[in-house]
């Protein structure tokens, strides 16, 4: 029941506080939020046994401060290409810098976040955990990798980490916190608690004849007191659908109705199907498992380490129904539900500001679809909210975000990069912006395949060019001609009018595909500096990690 969010409860996100009595310090590196609820239970635990310990975001960790520390935590994802969390770059790169100091004094334990169908699996964390070892700090218990199921390696690792923690304490307990955490007084809807949200409006935003099926999905927060701003994210619990959860039964023949306990809770075997467990992605785990169940020598070579790339296409290509049908086994109902992962919420940017919209949340959703195997495969989440009819209720909870940040000063012009549903934020940027009378400038950079079918709110932003609240709106149809058009072309054509507004204090936001887009626009960002403040890549390079210090180059990407 800890709700601890970063800037509501002093948990140090820009001027950490100082804490001499603290003995622990925990950093953490989070793009997605989970790395830093690990973070928060973390200082919890060590709180409760009587410790004294503060909570540190990697960006607003102050660097020098590494030499006096006495005991580090980092808790740190890795991102699909082994890069770090945009928040812990600098973190990262300083540790793995030739200037990192010596770390004598210094006793570590890390835990990484990952995800072990990417090769890069836990990287960061392993760069770490090798640097401070190689500083000479002193290594307190193995490092943590942990996967998409985090419990199962975060869970005793935290163990360790508090009682490491109350081992070094010095006595008597001083409690010095300074990481004045909630304790749940309050009855509020989180992500254990989410709120069952009434759909107001699920409707298709995309042409009948486009690719995509992206849904305008409006959700009532009334009643719930959950509160958020522009940049948040709403994590939505999926609940699979019945008829996968149908198809599995079948395949494996075994009865929905009978009861399963897996730590201490006894449901249907349906119910933990459709609720509590992964069907729609599949990872690692699962196939090693199924292997050693069914006997299958040929997926257990699968798992060899010279057939990572293989077992990485199984994993992409395959959902957990699919691996059961091409490789039957007998599964027993108990053991199922042991091995299969718990269902993680998913999170969407929110689109709307509630100084526009009220109680309501609105999202920008692209139903993940595709045929293969001879059936068809929707995304858990996405495929959810689409075949949720009015009446629905939608478990849904509040995701801070706190990098994503309209600027506090509204006299600030502001840049947005948002292809596809990336988009999202940005509608909900230009109502606050609207809302609060800002005099900055707005710029929105849009892309999708085809100008007439997947011109997602074209109407929105027509009128407020219109209305003067959207000052330049710059398109990219990347299928509408021979040549693919993109964002970052767009951008590269208008290099010299971004770099002024960008010399004029503009912020720049990027929302949307991490793995290629938002890589591709970073590159053009860096051309368009390195050309327009004519300097080479290197100092191009540092400007925009200024940009991104000053918290005026943010991303939200997945
Ligand atoms: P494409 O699918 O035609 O290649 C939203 O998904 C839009 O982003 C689409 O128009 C898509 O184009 C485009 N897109 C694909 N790869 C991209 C990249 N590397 N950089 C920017 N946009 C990209």
């Amino acid at each position: 029941g800890l709700a601890a969010k970063p800037a509501q409860h002093g948990v140090a996100t820009s001027a950490p506080q100082q804490s001499p009595a603290a003995l622990a310090t925990i950093v953490f590196g989070s793009q997605t939020g989970n790395a830093r609820r690990i973070a928060e239970r973390l200082a919890a635990d060590i709180e409760r046994s009587g410790g004294a310990v503060r909570l540190v975001r990697a960006d607003a960790y102050p660097l020098r401060e590494l030499k006096t520390e006495r005991l580090l935590y980092v808790v740190i994802s890795t991102q699909g290409e082994g890069d770090p969390p945009d928040d812990a770059r600098a973190f990262v790169e300083h540790l793995a810098g030739k200037r990192a100091p010596r770390l004598d004094d210094l006793r570590f334990a890390v835990l990484g976040l990952g995800d072990s169908s990417y090769p890069q699996f836990n990287a960061v964390g392993r760069l770490l955990d090798q640097r401070l070892a190689a500083l000479g700090a002193q290594r307190l218990f193995a490092r943590g990798e942990a996967d998409l199921d985090i419990g199962t390696v975060a869970d005793p690792w935290l163990q360790q980490a508090v009682e490491r923690a109350r081992e070094l304490e010095p006595k008597p307990v001083q409690r010095a916190s300074v990481v004045p955490l909630r304790h749940a007084a309050v009855k509020v809807h989180d992500r254990d608690h989410p709120f069952a949200a009434e759909l107001l409006a699920n409707q298709r935003i995309t042409a009948r004849d486009s690719d995509r099926d992206v849904r305008h999905v409006e959700l009532s927060l009334e009643g719930s007191g959950l509160d958020y701003e522009p940049g948040d994210a709403l994590g939505v619990w999926p609940r699979n659908a019945p008829a996968l959860v149908d198809d599995v039964l079948d395949t494996l023949e075994l009865d929905g109705e009978s009861p399963v306990t897996v730590s201490d809770e006894t449901l249907t075997l349906r119910t933990w199907l459709e609720s509590r467990r992964e069907l729609t992605r599949l990872a690692r785990p699962f196939v090693a498992r199924h292997a050693a169940v069914s006997g299958q020598g040929a997926l257990n070579r699968l798992l060899a380490p010279e057939q990572a790339e293989s077992l990485r296409g199984l994993l992409e290509s395959h959902q957990v129904i699919d691996l059961l049908r091409a490789w039957p086994a007998r599964w027993d109902a108990d053991d199922l539900v042991a091995a299969l992962r718990p269902l993680t919420p998913r999170l969407y940017s929110i689109a709307s500001s509630r100084k526009l919209v009220g109680e309501e949340a609105h999202l920008t959703v692209a139903r993940t679809a595709w045929d293969a195997f001879g059936r068809s495969h929707v995304g858990a989440a996405s495929g959810f909210l689409a075949a949720a009819g009015e009446d629905s209720r939608i478990p849904v909870f509040i995701e801070r975000n706190e990098r994503f940040r309209l600027p506090a000063d509204a006299s600030r012009d502001v840049i947005m990069i948002g292809p596809g549903t990336g988009v999202a934020p940005f509608r909900g940027f230009l109502q606050e912006r609207a809302a609060i009378g800002a005099s900055g400038r707005h710029w929105l950079l849009f892309g999708n395949p085809h100008f007439r079918s997947d011109f997602l709110y074209q109407v929105e932003w027509q009128e407020a060019l219109r209305e003067g609240r959207l000052d330049r709106l710059d398109l990219a149809f990347s299928r509408d001609q021979a040549d693919k058009i993109y964002v970052q072309d767009r951008l590269r054509e208008h290099g010299r009018e971004l770099h002024a507004w960008l010399e004029g204090g503009a912020h720049l936001y990027v929302c949307g595909d991490a793995s290629r887009m938002a890589r591709d626009v970073e590159k053009a960002l860096l051309a368009i500096l390195a050309e327009h403040a004519a300097t080479d890549h290197d100092g191009a390079s540092e400007r925009l990690e200024a940009l991104r210090r000053e918290g005026r180059y943010a991303r939200d990407v997945y």
